[in-house]
């Protein structure tokens, strides 16, 4: 088996969304024989880089040609600045390229990640296009944008792109958490308006009536962060114990997903145990200091039932439809 291994090379970014779950304490950068490290100590199928704008790590290149050459399939997801500063030739080493857009106009979409924003992300979709690269819009569905996911889908197709949507996750402030309503509305809208390509988000998997509704995360996902931290992922909360670094992996292995926090993520919690969720996000639990409870968007726990009318898409092989639990509409 393969590992779909997360990254943040760095977190430093140029810009400051206000909904961002990147730390802005201090500024990290994980080292090439760090990577190095990653890739002599596990099968690594995949990476995807996130948390900050991975072109600001100084040895971006070096990184990106030492795991093409190991034919590690890259995906990346950026603000615009990454794709539009890097070269032809490092670009063609990405399988997929994400572009984070939030809104569906360019006054809401500058609003949050400041102004000429809109027009970047498109020139670097426009720039991939012409590269011959398929795109992805990698929107955070959060409490201002929720009733909005059916302009997403119709933005994304007159794009030419996927649309790939991410619950927002409350890791430093609740301004944009979503209620139990907005929620569900949001995927109603989604999958009235596109057709499904993948959906690994666990609870929302168990309302279509899916199988394996088992998060990826604890499992065949890591993520590393730009200290070279080891959590099951992005959005976990490193409080309760250490966490294994990268300068643990060479003797260790695989066997860093025995640490506490991989086991956490895993264990369906006791009191959802019988529930059509299992749990759905552990990361969302532990931020809510709640491990062993049902997901907060769990309508069974509630009494009741979601009608969530979908269709799949044909299915595409997209890096990131395995490695985070994430939705894809086409
Ligand atoms: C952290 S950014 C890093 C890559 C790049 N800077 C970008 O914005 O695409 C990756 C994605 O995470 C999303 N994101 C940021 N904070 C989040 C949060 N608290 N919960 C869920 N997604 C979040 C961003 O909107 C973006 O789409
Ligand atoms: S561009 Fe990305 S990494 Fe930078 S602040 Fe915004 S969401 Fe965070
Ligand atoms: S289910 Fe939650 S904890 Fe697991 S990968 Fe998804 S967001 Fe992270």
């Amino acid at each position: 088996m393969s590992y779909s291994v997360g990254i943040g090379l760095t977190n430093a970014c140029n810009l400051a969304c206000a909904h961002c779950y990147r730390p802005t304490e201090r500024i990290d950068y994980v080292p090439l024989e760090q990577i190095q490290a990653i890739c002599e100590s596990l099968p690594v199928g995949s990476m995807g880089m996130g948390t900050g704008e991975n072109i600001l790590h100084p040895q971006f290149e070096a990184i990106v040609r030492y795991l093409h050459g190991r034919g590690v399939k890259l995906s990346i997801a950026s603000n615009g600045h990454s794709i539009m500063t890097m070269s032809d030739e490092l670009l063609a080493m990405f399988n997929d390229l994400e572009l984070s857009i939030d809104y569906p106009t360019a006054e809401q979409q500058d609003a949050l990640r400041g102004p000429g924003n809109w027009d970047l992300v498109h020139r670097a979709i426009e720039r991939c296009h012409a590269a011959g690269k398929s795109v992805s819009i990698l929107a955070t569905l959060m409490c201002t944008n929720y009733h909005l996911m059916d302009r997403m889908v119709e933005l994304a197709r007159s794009l030419g792109a996927h649309l790939r949507v991410n619950v927002y996750q409350a890791v430093r402030t609740d301004a944009f958490r979503l209620t139990y309503e907005q929620f569900w509305e949001a995927y109603q809208r989604l999958f009235s308006a596109g057709k499904v390509v993948s959906c690994s988000e666990p609870i929302v998997r168990a309302a279509m009536g899916l199988p394996d509704v088992a998060s990826p995360c604890g499992h065949n996902s890591i993520r590393f962060d730009m200290r070279g931290r080891i959590i099951p992922c992005v959005y976990w909360p490193v409080v309760e114990h250490e966490p294994y670094t990268i300068a643990d992996l060479p003797g260790r292995g695989e066997s860093v997903l025995e640490h506490p926090f991989f086991a956490d993520a895993r264990t369906i919690p006791s009191t959802a145990a019988a529930c059509p969720c299992q749990g759905g996000c552990a990361s969302r639990r532990a931020i809510n200091g709640r491990l062993d409870d049902h997901d907060e968007y769990c309508p069974w726990a509630r009494g009741e039932t979601i009608d969530l009318a979908w269709e799949a898409a044909p299915a595409v092989d997209l890096v990131r439809s395995r490695n985070v639990c994430t939705t894809i509409v086409a």
